[in-house]
């Protein structure tokens, strides 16, 4: 056993908290939408055809803003092929990802599908087979009341009031060769400068993000985001981060503390972003969307799709030519290791809540998922959904500047790492707190102390503590609760001063009102 200290002052403020930090991805992917989401015939499902087991999952989860239509999907995707009557909508071949798109879910119902379950619908346009032009006619579509012949088109679609959708991704993942119109960072720059622009003036309200790098090890990384931005800078909003982390060769180590992967990567597109708003003597501070983030074990058993020889997906049901509907994608199993990176993947993001004003999860259900569904079946919570529905839950007002004073270890990513990991969340106004750890060690329990003077309050309301004594235990069909989190009985506080005690590899959540 070791100790740690954790030291927190409510006056150390990062930054305030924005919801849209909790926020996550539906892709035309897989099993995401179809079977996922939506199955008419379902024993739950609703009249529109969603499945209730899942909306019901999703709001618990505590989602505030869901990204749509993709991902790689959308540099392919014709909008309007999902809107309409749906039996005339056109069964299209959907490139990214090898399969058959029904359009059974379009614009229409995955907005309903948004407001059935409490969030946010944040839309991506596509930039990759098509324009500005196309882009600017969805937005007339979702956004204008009426009065043109496009708004006009959506009530007579059966929507009269616009969508008003806030937020736009252009594009996704422009920098990478497996994308759909990929294209080097100047001319994608252009595409987004002039599109942007558009997009505002026919609605001033948007927010706009601008496709940075797809991950921090691409060889273009950060000259692609250093290129977009000096077209993009004053056009839009947020530049794109995309990171997904798995465990490499059995080096636990290092996988537990990718956190610290995440953090550096957000200190450089922070740098770039920061480094072109000098050269442009600008006043504007431009921020990040994580719009894509988790755990996906994108290495061993995975088969390379045409276009994508440099990266790897894994499909369990893709052979030859086929193109299935709603095939088996990326279906990953997680751990409890899985959700303790998850956890510190979260306390990373909070650590940036000043420019991280906007992430998502990706994906949401079946995908790279916290929610798992079976056809005609049940849907279950993975390990993976308990630290974001806990952090979701806990994590409101700012987030606090903490420092932990704790032993380290080595790691062959990174270097030299603390074993304890914490960030901290304060609500004034509703006088409640939050602390979240990690513990990374792989042997040791560790007890952590905090004085709590400095927030005002000795009331501990709850701690939650995600480990198992086997951290490779998974939630299945046949066994969907063998994971969660549970009360963690060594939280007491003697005056101010809370301790705790971490068990190795975990993740916890402490409630303080
Ligand atoms: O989330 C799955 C895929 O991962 C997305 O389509 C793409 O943007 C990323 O490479």
């Amino acid at each position: 056993m070791t100790n740690a200290r954790v030291n927190i002052d409510p006056q150390f403020v990062v930054g305030a908290i924005n919801r849209r930090l909790f926020g996550s991805f539906i892709e035309h992917m897989g099993r995401a939408v179809y079977t996922g989401i939506y199955e008419p015939g379902h024993p739950t499902a609703d009249d529109e055809g969603f499945r209730r087991d899942v909306i019901d999952l999703v709001r618990e989860l505590g989602v505030s803003a869901i990204r749509y239509p993709g991902g790689n999907f959308v540099s392919g995707f014709q909008w309007k092929d999902g809107i309409g009557p749906r039996e005339q909508r056109p069964r299209r071949l959907n490139l990214a990802w090898r399969s058959i798109e029904t359009n059974q879910v379009g614009l229409h119902e995955f907005a309903s599908w948004t407001e059935k379950v409490g969030s946010e619908l944040m839309y991506a346009v596509n930039l990759g087979t098509a324009d500005t032009a196309d882009a600017l006619e969805v937005l007339e579509y979702a956004n204008i009341e009426k009065g043109s012949t496009v708004s006009e088109q959506r009530i007579a679609n059966g929507r009269t009031d616009a969508f008003g959708i806030r937020m736009w991704y252009l594009g996704n993942e422009m920098d990478g060769p497996w994308q759909l119109g990929h294209s080097p960072a100047d001319d994608y720059a252009k595409k987004a400068s002039r599109t942007a622009k558009a997009l505002r003036q026919l609605d001033p309200e948007v927010e706009l993000v601008a496709s940075g790098s797809s991950h921090p090890t691409m060889a273009t990384f950060p000259e692609w985001d250093r290129t977009v931005l000096e077209y993009t800078y004053d056009d839009v909003d947020y530049i794109s981060c995309h990171g997904y982390y798995e465990e490499k060769a059995g080096d636990l180590g290092s996988f537990l503390a990718c956190g610290v992967k995440m953090d550096r990567y957000l200190d450089t597109v922070i740098a770039t972003a920061d480094y072109v708003k000098a050269l442009k003597r600008s006043d504007k501070t431009l921020n990040i969307s994580f719009d894509e983030w988790n755990v996906w074990y994108l290495g061993d058993n995975l088969r390379s799709f045409p276009r994508q020889a440099d990266r790897f997906y894994r499909t369990d049901e893709i052979e030859g030519n086929d193109w299935p509907e709603t095939p088996r994608l990326a279906e990953d199993v997680y751990s409890v290791a899985d959700a303790v990176v998850v956890g510190g993947l979260l306390i990373s993001l909070l650590r940036h809540a000043d420019r991280v004003t906007s992430a998502s999860m990706s994906m949401l259900v079946n995908v790279i998922a916290p929610i798992t569904t079976e056809p005609g079946g049940a849907a279950w919570r993975q390990t993976t959904f308990y630290p974001f529905a806990l952090t979701s839950a806990l994590a409101h007002g700012v987030a606090l500047d903490v420092r932990v004073e704790s032993d380290h270890y080595e790691t062959d990513e990174h270097g030299s790492v603390a074993l304890v990991d914490a960030v901290a969340t304060h609500d004034a106004d509703a006088g409640r707190s939050a602390v979240f750890l990690v513990n990374r060690s792989q042997s040791d329990d560790i007890t952590v102390t905090i004085d709590l003077a400095a927030l005002g309050t000795t009331t501990v309301l709850d701690a939650q503590t995600m480990a198992d004594d086997d951290i490779s235990a998974r939630n299945t069909r046949e066994d969907p609760d063998r994971v969660r989190p549970s009360r963690n009985p060594s939280a007491s506080t003697a005056g101010s001063v809370l301790t705790i005690t971490l068990p190795a590899v975990s993740w916890t959540a402490v409630s303080l009102g």
